[in-house]
C-alpha cells in the first residue's frame, strides 16, 4: 500500500496536468530535481522513511517554489525526511573568511492538506522549517551532508514542541545574536551520526525571510565555537518532518540566495549578544576528544 499510494497520487497528477505540465512531482526516497536554471536542486530526502507513511513533493519547474505533501504516523521523536531546496554554486565549498554574503530569502506556509481537518495541532503535527549547512576544514568533505564535522541550522520555525539539539530553558545566558531586529539563540550538541550541531533559533515562527545570514556563520569562529578555516559546502532549505497523523502540506515560494566571496563584511563580535557561557565553549571540545579517543 505504501508503495502504491504514491504511484498513484504521480499519475494523477501528470493527468491532471497533461495540457500544462509545468510541475513535476517526485515520490521516491531520493529523487532530485535541477531547476531551470540549475542554480538549485530539489530533493524528497526522505531519510529516515520508517514505512509509517509517504511523502511526494511538486515542483514548478520555472520558479523556485515547491510543495511537500508528507504524513508519518510512527516514530514521532524522529526525523522521516527533509524535503529541500538546496544551493547549487560554484563558490561552493567556500572558506568562512572568504565569505561576504549570503542572502537567503523564501516564504512558506504549513497546514493541513485537507480543508477539513482544523489546524496542524488536530493531527499531531511536528515539524520545522530549517535553513541547513554544514561545513568541514575539508573542503571535499563539505560538500556532503553526513561526512562533515559541523552542521550549523537556522530555526525560522517549529511545531509540535521540537526542539534543536541541545536546547534546554533552563540554559542560563544562551548566545545571541540579532539579525535586523530577530533575536537568534544558540543551541549545540551532537547529532545521531557524531556531527557538532549549531542550531540558531527563532524567537517565533518566522514566515517570510530576507537576511544576510552570514553573521550567524561568522559568529561561530569570531567566538572561537569553530575555526575560521571551515568551509561551508551546503546550503538548503526545508521542513524536518517528524509526525502526522494526516497530510500536511509545506508550501515553499521565492527562494532564492545570493552568495559572495571576499572579506566577511559584518564583525559578529562587535554586533552585540552575550559572550557565549562556557558550557557551550567546552561542549565542543569534549565532543573532539571522544570521538578521538574512542
Ligand atoms: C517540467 O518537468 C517535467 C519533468 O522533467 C517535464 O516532463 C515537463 O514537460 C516540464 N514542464 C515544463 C513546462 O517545462
Ligand atoms: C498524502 O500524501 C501522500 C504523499 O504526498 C500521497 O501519496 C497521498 O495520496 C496523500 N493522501 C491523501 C489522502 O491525500
Ligand atoms: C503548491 O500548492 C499551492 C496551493 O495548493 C498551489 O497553488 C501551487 O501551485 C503549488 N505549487 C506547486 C509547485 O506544486
Ligand atoms: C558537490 O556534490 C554535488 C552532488 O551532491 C555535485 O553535484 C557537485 O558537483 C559537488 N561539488 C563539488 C565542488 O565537488
Ligand atoms: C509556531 O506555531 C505553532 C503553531 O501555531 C506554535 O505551536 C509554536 O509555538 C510556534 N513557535 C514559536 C517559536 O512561536
Ligand atoms: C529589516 O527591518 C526593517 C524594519 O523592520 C525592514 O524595513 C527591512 O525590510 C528589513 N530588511 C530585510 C533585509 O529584511
Ligand atoms: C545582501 O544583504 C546585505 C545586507 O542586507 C545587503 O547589504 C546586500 O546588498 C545584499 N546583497 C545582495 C547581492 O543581495
Ligand atoms: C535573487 O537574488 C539576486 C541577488 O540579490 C537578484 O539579482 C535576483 O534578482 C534575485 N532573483 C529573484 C527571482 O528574486
Ligand atoms: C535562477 O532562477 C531563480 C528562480 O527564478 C532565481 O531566483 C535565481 O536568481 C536564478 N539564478 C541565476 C544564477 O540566474
Ligand atoms: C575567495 O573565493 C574566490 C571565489 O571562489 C576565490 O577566487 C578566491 O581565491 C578566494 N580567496 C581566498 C583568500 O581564498
Amino acid at each position: 500500500m505504501r508503495l502504491l499510494a504514491p504511484v498513484l497520487f504521480g499519475a494523477a497528477m501528470v493527468q491532471a496536468k497533461s495540457s500544462a505540465p509545468k510541475n513535476t512531482v517526485l515520490c521516491g526516497q531520493y529523487d532530485t530535481h535541477w531547476s531551470a536554471n540549475q542554480s538549485y536542486t530539489f530533493n524528497t530526502n526522505e531519510w529516515g522513511d520508517d514505512g509509517s507513511g509517504a511523502q511526494c513533493i511538486s515542483v514548478n519547474n520555472a520558479t523556485t517554489d515547491f510543495n511537500a505533501t508528507w504524513s508519518w504516523s510512527d516514530n514521532p521523536t524522529l526525523v522521516h525526511s527533509f524535503p529541500n531546496i538546496k544551493l547549487q554554486s560554484d563558490l561552493l565549498p567556500i572558506e568562512l573568511s572568504n565569505l561576504s554574503h549570503l542572502n537567503i530569502s523564501a516564504s512558506w506556509s504549513m497546514n493541513p492538506s485537507s480543508s477539513s481537518v482544523e489546524n496542524l495541532d488536530t493531527i499531531d503535527a511536528a515539524a520545522n522549517v530549517v535553513v541547513d549547512m554544514f561545513l568541514d576544514t575539508d573542503p571535499t568533505t563539505a560538500n556532503s551532508t553526513t561526512l562533515p564535522k559541523y552542521e550549523v541550522m537556522i530555526w525560522i520555525a517549529a511545531y509540535g514542541g521540537k526542539k534543536p539539539i541541545g536546547f534546554s530553558s533552563s540554559i542560563k545566558n544562551p548566545p545571541t545574536h540579532s539579525l535586523n531586529g530577530t533575536i537568534y539563540t544558540l543551541y549545540s550538541g551532537a547529532n545521531n551520526n557524531g556531527q557538532f550541531v549549531y542550531s540558531w533559533l527563532a524567537p517565533s515562527n518566522v514566515t517570510t525571510f530576507d537576511r544576510d545570514i552570514s553573521p550567524l556563520l561568522h559568529y561561530l569562529w569570531q567566538h572561537k565555537l569553530i575555526s575560521e578555516s571551515n568551509y561551508l559546502g551546503v546550503v538548503q532549505f526545508g521542513t524536518e518532518t517528524f509526525h502526522a497523523s494526516s497530510n500536511v502540506t509545506f508550501s515553499a515560494q521565492d527562494f532564492n540566495i545570493s552568495v559572495a566571496a571576499g572579506q566577511p563584511l559584518v564583525d559578529s563580535r562587535a554586533a552585540g549578544g552575550a559572550l557565549p557561557n562556557l558550557v557551550l565553549l567546552l561542549l565542543p571540545l569534549a565532543f573532539f576528544f571522544t570521538f578521538t579517543c574512542s
